[in-house]
């Protein structure tokens, strides 16, 4: 299936954008757990955007500059047979040549000595400063040696700028192919919400559950989840970014499930239901669901070229701020209370973000004053929430929260594509109505 995805066409469209400017872009490196036991190996995404070549520490040249038949140069890991019985096979150079379209390959101790002639006679290099401090060092080297020969041979690159500004706007708006993919993450991430919410019943543990989805997303052929999944129960639930997934589940405590594949290609899936662990709301969460349920559903809606995020947003806080207003947990005209930001102890976060490589996916949300306009494959979020607890103050003017709504966190978010038509709800196969979480 990573077939399906065209890297070389990606390549010749970024070669074109940088208009005789030369990219630096370098590979993820591994990242030590703890003593000498690493984290899996994730790549980065604009080095896999740009590759599909799935090993730490190579560096990716792109070189508009130069002749077709060296625009793209890999430097890599070269063969080792002592290494790779430890660590597993490497593809070396040649194996970047043959399987990955690569012009010319180097094994990564030449970097320093053939980055300066590589990048003599570009207009401009695009490499990201301030994350990768190794490469950044004979990047900055290499240029300054440039600078230093100017006079004499009438070539400098004079810019440095971050590629961002090119890549992060091509990684936004996703090939169709890019579309299937994530069809794929969105179909095995919703499957494993639906057998997790099956297996749920009061006395389990939440890393039980936990267990159930991961489970499914690797039988599934995913690479695992595509963040830290969120199993919380009752008043957990109320903690944005909860983890641990270690308490038991309680009949008439809610249920947030938040958690999405990533597939072996990086693509993600992004989804969170709520649902009441004895199949039954209580009228407390049953009232403040319809209201999450009902601005997730407008929100959606909303979805459609043209439109932008921020509007999306908007559309989802009307509703929530109207609702809680109805239900006595806040008091004022919705306006003012929006205006006020005296919402945020029961809301604090937006209402959805780009999906793609990244789960928070790369892609401007404004430019300058004006906001991005939805346009035609773009994938967002939506995720509105409500989670009534005593952590944050209750701001002045606002009424105290009796005891009977605290302990209820619930957010519902879908990964949806914004097509020439209606919204596609890439996760729609996990259910959220009420009517399907009680049967
Ligand atoms: N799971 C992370 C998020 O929803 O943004
Ligand atoms: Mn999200
Ligand atoms: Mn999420």
């Amino acid at each position: 299936m990573i077939n399906l995805i065209d890297f070389s066409k990606r390549r010749e469209r970024f070669l074109a954008k940088l208009e005789g400017k030369a990219a630096v872009i370098p590979a993820a490196s591994m990242v030590v757990h703890h003593a000498d036991c690493e984290y899996p190996f994730r790549q980065n995404s604009d080095f896999w955007y740009l590759t599909g070549f799935d090993e730490p520490d190579a560096v990716a040249l792109f070189l508009p500059h130069r002749d077709k038949g060296e625009q793209f140069v890999l430097f890599v890991r070269p063969k080792e047979p002592e290494n790779e019985v430890w660590h597993g096979s490497r593809w070396g150079t040649n194996g970047a040549i043959e399987h990955f379209g690569v012009d010319i390959a180097h094994p990564l101790s030449d970097l320093e000595d053939y980055l300066v002639d590589y990048l003599l006679g570009a207009k401009g290099i695009a490499f990201r400063v301030g994350k990768h401090p190794k490469i950044e060092t004979l990047v900055l080297r290499a240029w300054c040696k440039q600078l230093d020969h100017s006079s004499k041979s009438g070539q400098a690159a004079f810019g440095l700028f971050a590629p961002c500004s090119i890549l992060h706007e091509m990684r936004l708006r996703k090939e169709p192919e890019e579309l299937e993919r994530m069809r794929e993450a969105a179909r095995i991430s919703a499957e494993a919400h639906e057998i997790a919410r099956r297996f749920v019943r009061p006395e389990i543990n939440e890393r039980q559950v936990q267990a159930v989805l991961e489970n499914y997303f690797l039988e599934q052929g995913a690479r695992g989840p595509a963040y830290g999944s969120i199993v919380a129960g009752g008043d957990n639930a109320c903690v944005l970014h909860y983890t641990a997934n270690n308490c038991t589940l309680r009949s008439g405590d809610l249920l947030l499930i938040d958690a999405g594949c990533s597939l072996v290609d990086y693509y993600n899936g992004d989804i969170t239901r709520t649902f009441p662990v004895n199949g039954r709301f209580t009228p407390q969460q049953r009232d403040l669901y319809e209201v999450v349920l009902a601005a997730q559903r407008a929100a959606v809606e909303d979805v459609v070229v043209g439109h932008d995020a921020e509007g999306v947003h908007l559309t989802a806080l009307r509703i929530l701020v109207e609702g809680l207003i109805e239900l006595g947990l806040l008091v004022g005209s919705t306006e003012s209370v929006i205006a006020e930001g005296s919402y945020r102890h029961l809301y604090m976060h937006r209402t959805g973000h780009w999906l793609g490589l990244d789960v928070h996916d790369v892609g401007a949300y404004r430019l300058g004053e004006y906001p991005v306009e939805l346009e035609e494959g773009m994938v967002l979020t939506v995720e509105p929430g409500i989670y009534v607890s005593d952590r944050l103050a209750v701001p002045e003017g606002q009424p105290e929260i009796k005891d009977h709504w605290k302990g209820i966190g619930i957010r519902i978010e879908d990964d949806v594509l914004v097509t020439g038509n209606e919204p596609e709800v890439l996760s729609g196969d996990a259910l959220k109505s009420i009517d399907d979480l009680e049967a």
